[in-house]
């Protein structure tokens, strides 16, 4: 069985890796890859969105399978493409990832079928947007409507802050023609947690929970990242919280879905928000989280191809997908000034380290294979995953494995799995 995975960061290292573990699979190719991911697939030079070229290769190669990491190319229609050409291929059409591409898309459909959420409302003129928010409680919370790079989530403490929020998404376009339209959303309080959940359309069927720290710095200070950790699972979300979850979110956003003619197939990523008010929804994303995917599919001890057939079978209603009852933490090491400015091409020592050791991981997602060796070539450049017993172990682990990688403008945070 030949595999394709689409995208090139710690995540879809984390898929080729765990995809690898399946006896029939023999032969794995990355587009476009990294340099940790070039050791166990072959890294195919085309970008991510060049859907054409992706759809060209796939015949090609007679790929039996194609799964796509990030959500830009689900959102302009991937899935589609593939589709199109009769080629088996994991991820939402192009109708149902605007679950993710379009917030307004999304809070309607939270709206019209009674899913808990933030209230809100959408603008599409700056002046009129401007006009409620005078009127508005603070802190509030403007987001562009588009993708924006996990970035386009203003939370402004009063008016003139809002102000300053409109005028950089709206009149300014700071994240481009994502802020062509504005909402705005109430702002919540509580604990978040992050749920990705398989789909067959009609079925849903969710992941291990795990939790992600967003901001550059400890403390959970500094500016909004990728993502500079995560942890799973989330000691807050019980079994109950999961079984009320299911009820009322994860069953009835498959439903409005379907009802509103986008089945949803793929993976359902779930932003949760646990407010005094309840469970209600942040988010959702339409692919795998990064870097979530490294902490929760450690921990997988059912095959991915098995339960992607099933997904695409849409028999998922018969799949036991298991978990480890271990924990796992995740450490990203970043270059020094990410999200802003930062050197890249610096040499990393000590990736040998994990060779063989059980429990212990090193995700790749900015590096590069040089006639040097590999070197550091993004913000993120790699995520150290650890299991342990219980998080407090898994914490202990990933710090310790943080130390036998060094690069120059090594940065990561101290703080990960501190909840
Ligand atoms: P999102 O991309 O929508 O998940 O937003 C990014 C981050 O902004 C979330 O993880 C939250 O920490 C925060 N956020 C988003 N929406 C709200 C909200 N309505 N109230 C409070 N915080 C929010
Ligand atoms: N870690 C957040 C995301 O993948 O969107």
């Amino acid at each position: 069985m030949k595999i394709l995975i689409v995208g090139g960061g710690g995540r879809e290292h984390t898929l080729v890796w765990k995809v690898a573990q399946n006896k029939k699979v023999t032969k794995i190719y990355c587009a476009p890859g990294n340099a940790g991911i070039s050791e166990i697939a072959e890294c195919v030079d085309i970008a991510a969105t060049d859907i054409n070229a992706l759809v060209e290769f796939a015949k090609e190669k007679k790929i039996d399978l194609t799964i796509i990491g990030p959500d830009d190319p689900l959102v302009i229609g991937i899935v589609d493409a593939f589709e199109a050409e009769n080629l088996r291929v994991f991820g939402p059409r192009k109708n149902a990832a605007i679950i993710e591409g379009s917030k307004t898309f999304s809070k309607d459909l939270m709206k019209k079928y009674n899913i808990p959420t933030a209230s809100y409302k959408s603008f599409t003129d700056a002046e009129e947007a401007k006009k409620y928010l005078e009127s508005s409680d603070f802190p509030i919370v403007l987001k562009a409507d588009g993708l924006a790079l996990g970035k386009g989530v203003l939370i402004c403490k009063d008016l003139a802050e809002a102000c300053e929020g409109v005028n950089s998404i709206m009149i300014n376009k700071n994240f481009g023609s994502a802020g062509n339209i504005l909402v705005i959303e109430e702002f919540m309080t509580g604990r978040e947690v992050s749920v990705l959940a398989f789909c067959d359309g009609e079925n849903i069927l969710p992941m291990t929970s795990a939790q992600d720290h967003k901001r550059a710095k400890d403390g959970d200070q500094g500016l909004n990242t990728g993502g500079m950790g995560t942890f799973s699972p989330s000691p807050y979300y019980t079994d109950e919280m999961a079984a009320e979850c299911m009820e009322t979110i994860y069953k009835p956003t498959m439903q409005a879905m379907k009802a509103e003619g986008r089945p949803f197939v793929g993976i359902l990523f779930v932003g949760l928000m646990m407010t005094p008010k309840g469970i209600k929804v942040l988010e959702y994303n339409a692919r795998f989280g990064d870097p979530e995917t490294q902490v929760v599919l450690p921990r997988m001890k059912s095959d991915l191809i098995d339960v992607i057939d099933a997904c695409l079978e849409q028999r998922l209603d018969k799949f036991n997908l298991e978990f480890d009852d271990n924990a796992a933490v995740c450490v990203v090491l970043a270059s020094n000034g990410y999200p802003e400015h930062y050197e890249k091409g610096f040499a990393i020592e000590g990736l040998e380290n994990f060779n063989q050791k059980e429990g212990y991981y090193v995700f790749h997602a900015g590096t590069k294979s040089t006639e040097n060796g590999i070197v550091t070539n993004g913000g993120r450049v790699l995520g150290v995953s650890a299991l342990g017993e219980n998080l407090t172990q898994a914490k202990k682990n990933a710090y310790h494995a943080v130390n036998w990688i060094e690069f120059e403008n090594k940065y990561y945070r101290s703080d990960i799995g501190k909840n």
